[in-house]
């Protein structure tokens, strides 16, 4: 049991792409090592050679500059004076006979050769040692060679095979490392968010992935999915509380559609009686469906789905179009409506969403304030966009009451007289938010006063996503 936890994460770090990809480094590594290796030998080499053959080219100089007479003496002086090389001579004469010198033999032909050469202890043979050798023939007519011992290029050789061999292995190893720690880093990572999706996939949607502040391409990725997943809160949240408020409001339209029924079936003696409470049941029916639609309308805008096919609404045009049309019934009831609508704004949104947002806020300024009493619409430019208010001389709602009213069934003790099911003001807060507009409740004083601020597309408090996901207002047009 012990052993197993280990195992699993080195079989994970070896199946990672990132260990694969530090052994392929490591790999690659080992190639170029070796490529530098035989680059640098074959140069250095190349240089010693070199050395080695002018140290015997000068020395070949000097002997064919003497006088042929002195040539063998000079020699015999010169290997008296280093027995041991590294130079060694030889002058031979024309049947290939050593005249002077310590060559152990005569190259086979004039030029540059190598041969082996014979070192002696106590006058016998002890070892040999290969000599690179020039040879050429004097003017007398022998044979002048002059070699010098391969030793040092053959120790160079040596030594740099080892040093490369050691540097080789160092940079494998430590390419090896790299990987192993790249792909330890980055599994420790990918598990975190692995993990955190599992535990997401179990049912816990609070979870977020958390990042390490350094604003990497994981962090990156943490915010994107943090982002999702506050959405997908969000958008459950809000399933959940339509589930919640079908089953407790809609108890009640129900319940009374039941007794009515009830009663009805019970208490009516005629086909007439009958029918008036069928009608009325129909009625109660037709709300009920009613409340339906609108909770299911909120529910899919709070859903953002509607963006999709957001395009340019006039909203000038629009306003325009609502204030003709309520116009003849307000003058019927002998209200005011004073309008100051800026004209040319057009924003970015969906026409029909915003006519409802509007008709529902104006539905409200008549349905909630006594007869009589005037209402204004304005449509101004502003700094950052474009602002909607709509002010009447209502009893207005509480400055406490205002966070309140945007929920679903919410209807305060004032409107109990008034029909209506309370979603008038929740579908307006899913609209404007849907459109990235900021809705406030002020007082009129006396009465309501609705603001709405639809914000410029390019605007800096479009940066944050998660508070205002959508550009509303298209740059304003004169
Ligand atoms: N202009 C207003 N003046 C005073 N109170 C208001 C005004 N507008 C809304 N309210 C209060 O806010 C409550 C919620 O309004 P909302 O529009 O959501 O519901 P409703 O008008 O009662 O019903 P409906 O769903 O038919 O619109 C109202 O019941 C009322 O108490
Ligand atoms: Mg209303």
């Amino acid at each position: 049991m012990t052993g197993s936890v280990p195992t699993t994460i080195r079989a994970r770090l070896l199946r990672s792409s990132a260990f694969r990809l530090g052994a392929l480094q490591a790999g690659l590594f080992a190639l170029v090592a070796l490529l530098l290796f035989a680059v640098t030998w074959w140069s250095v080499r190349n240089y010693v050679v070199a050395q080695v053959q002018r140290a015997i080219a000068d020395e070949f100089g000097e002997i064919e500059a003497m006088p042929a007479g002195s040539r063998a003496d000079a020699i015999a002086g010169m290997v008296a004076q280093a027995p041991q090389g590294p130079l060694y001579y030889g002058l031979f004469d024309g049947a290939g006979h050593r005249v002077a010198g310590d060559l152990s033999r005569a190259p086979s032909r004039p030029g540059w050769s190598t041969q082996t050469q014979d070192m002696l202890a106590g006058g016998r043979q002890a070892s040999s040692l290969g000599v690179l050798v020039h040879a050429a023939r004097l003017d007398d007519g022998r044979l002048l060679a002059v070699g010098r011992d391969r030793r040092s290029a053959d120790r160079l050789d040596e030594e740099l095979q080892e040093a490369f061999l050691w540097a080789g292995a160092a940079s494998v190893f430590l390419a090896l490392l790299g990987g192993v720690f790249t792909a330890r880093s980055y599994l420790r990572r990918v598990e975190a968010v692995a993990t955190a999706a599992a535990r997401i996939a179990a049912g816990d949607l609070g979870v977020r992935v958390s990042g390490s502040g350094r604003g990497d391409e994981f962090d990156r990725l943490a915010q994107a999915l943090n982002g999702m997943l506050e959405r997908i809160q969000i958008l459950m949240e809000s399933v959940r509380q339509v589930s919640n408020d079908i089953a407790h409001d809609l108890r009640t339209p129900l319940a009374h559609l039941r007794q009515r029924l009830e009663s009805a079936t019970r208490a009516a003696t005629d086909v007439a009686t009958f029918r008036s409470a069928a009608e009325r049941a129909l009625a109660d029916v037709d709300d009920v469906l009613a409340t339906f639609a609108a909770l299911l309308r909120i529910a899919q805008i709070e859903s953002g789905r509607r963006r999709a096919g957001f395009c340019r609404v006039d909203l000038s045009g629009l306003l325009d179009s609502l204030v003709g049309d309520y116009a003849p019934l307000m003058e019927d009831q002998g209200r005011p409506l004073r309008t100051q609508l800026a004209q040319g704004i057009r924003i970015h949104g969906d026409h029909a969403l915003l006519t409802q947002m509007f008709v529902n806020l104006i539905e409200n300024s008549l349905r909630h304030t006594p007869p009589g009493t005037p209402v204004a619409l304005a449509l101004e430019r502003r700094a950052s966009g474009c602002r909607v208010t709509l002010d009447d001389a209502g009893p207005g709602i509480p400055a406490e009451a205002r966070s309140r009213v945007i929920g679903r069934f919410v209807r305060l003790d004032a409107a109990r007289s008034t029909p209506g099911s309370g979603l008038g003001l929740a579908l307006v807060a899913a609209v404007a938010d849907l459109h990235g507009a900021a809705l406030a409740f002020g007082d009129a004083s006396p009465g309501l006063s609705v603001q709405l601020d639809f914000v410029l597309q390019n605007s800096p408090s479009l940066a944050a996503p998660a508070a205002r996901p959508f550009p509303a207002v298209d740059p304003i047009e004169g």
